[in-house]
């Protein structure tokens, strides 16, 4: 197959079409707006399957984890495109603030060793003088090699890195499937309107996410990822290299709506602030919220649907994390390759041998 049609144009679609155009082929990818329209432009770029992974979800840990062995050489191929993806090794630190939590944390530091990761576990004290500036803490766990990525610079990357391939662009919404040899579905959210096979297995997952900076005077950010759960919603704050500090996530289901609300911007003020409590003092630069393609195991649909068209969709809260994987997927599908590890669990063949979760 030399010919080759993406619907969607974020991280994942972006990410099949420069690596299956670096193969050779010809790629016409499909969104009205490429790039900057959809849930990966606000994402929080951490690259870290173990702490976003939920309990029983031991199919998407293994994707995640097979995914993260990915990144570097992706992000490296990217760099010779002459492209900068923002790839940072800051590292994770994850909070408890009563004895559940802590719980928690323990059965994480036992599953990231079960994996041969670092992970070192903290007392609250340890905690605040890796990260000063949290707020009073019970423990606390160290993730030292979780990455994580600049999604906006890593977008661009990914962009700029077709554009040098040849990949093109029509910036237009897709009604009917392509015609071209082959036809990847990688439409987000709306993946579910393309194909009857997905109606009803990829659903909109609204997250509210906030973008802050620090005034003249106030504390920087924090220089780790630090996540936690406040009252039950998971909450996490990255860094990036410009002094700003993403603040995300609510995750609730809402249709498609796509509207900010005060109910979801105070919750995750309120929650980092006892996380961070100097970042009252920052500067609320941007509020938005974005669509995540729920499926319904946490696990995406990656594979053959039917006759040339292939699903690499429902990557719920692991977009970011799971492209390389994904891609990788895809051209290995495309050249009769073996797929990659972790991948068969994904098939879209699931959807019809068990019951919803
Ligand atoms: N992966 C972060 C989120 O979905 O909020």
């Amino acid at each position: 197959m030399t010919n080759l049609a993406v619907v969607g144009g974020g991280v994942i679609g972006l990410s099949v079409a420069w690596r299956a155009a670096c193969t050779g082929r010809r790629v016409t990818l499909y969104d009205p707006e490429p790039v900057r329209g959809g849930a990966s432009w606000l994402a929080g770029g951490m690259l870290a399957p173990v702490t976003e992974a939920w309990p029983g979800e031991e199919d998407v840990l293994r994707l995640g984890e097979e995914s993260l062995n990915r990144w570097p050489g992706f992000a490296r191929d990217l760099r010779k495109e002459g492209v900068d993806p923002g790839l940072a090794g800051h590292g994770t630190l994850v909070v408890a603030f009563d004895s559940a939590d802590a719980g928690y944390l323990d059965i994480l530091a036992g599953h990231l060793h079960s994996l041969g990761r670092a992970a070192e576990r903290l007392t609250g004290r340890e905690a605040k003088r890796l990260e000063p500036g949290i707020g009073s803490v019970r423990s606390g766990l160290h993730v030292p090699g979780d990455l994580a990525v600049d999604n906006r610079k890593l977008l661009d990357a990914l962009y700029a890195a077709c554009v040098n391939h040849q990949v093109r662009f029509v910036r237009e919404r897709v009604e009917e499937l392509p015609d071209a040899e082959a036809v990847v579905l990688a439409a987000g959210a709306w993946t579910g309107r393309l194909h009857p096979r997905l109606a009803g297995a990829v659903r909109p997952l609204k997250g509210e996410i906030l973008r802050l900076k620090p005034r003249r005077g106030c504390l920087p950010p924090p220089s780790h990822t630090v996540r936690a759960v406040v009252e039950g919603r998971p909450i996490y704050l990255v860094p990036r290299g410009d002094q700003e500090l993403v603040l995300g996530a609510t995750q609730y289901e809402a249709g498609f709506d796509q509207a900010v609300t005060a109910r979801g911007v105070r919750e995750l003020l309120e929650g980092a602030e006892r996380v961070f409590p100097a970042i009252t003092e920052y500067e609320l630069t941007e509020t938005a919220a974005g669509l995540r393609a729920g499926s319904r195991d946490a696990l995406p649909y990656l594979g053959a649907l039917d006759g040339g068209v292939f699903a690499a969709t429902g990557h719920h809260r692991n977009g970011l994390l799971m492209a390389p994987v994904t891609a990788d997927a895809v051209v290995a599908w495309l050249e009769g390759d073996e797929p990659p590890e972790g991948t068969a669990a994904a098939s879209p063949a699931r959807l019809h041998q068990k019951e919803p979760v």
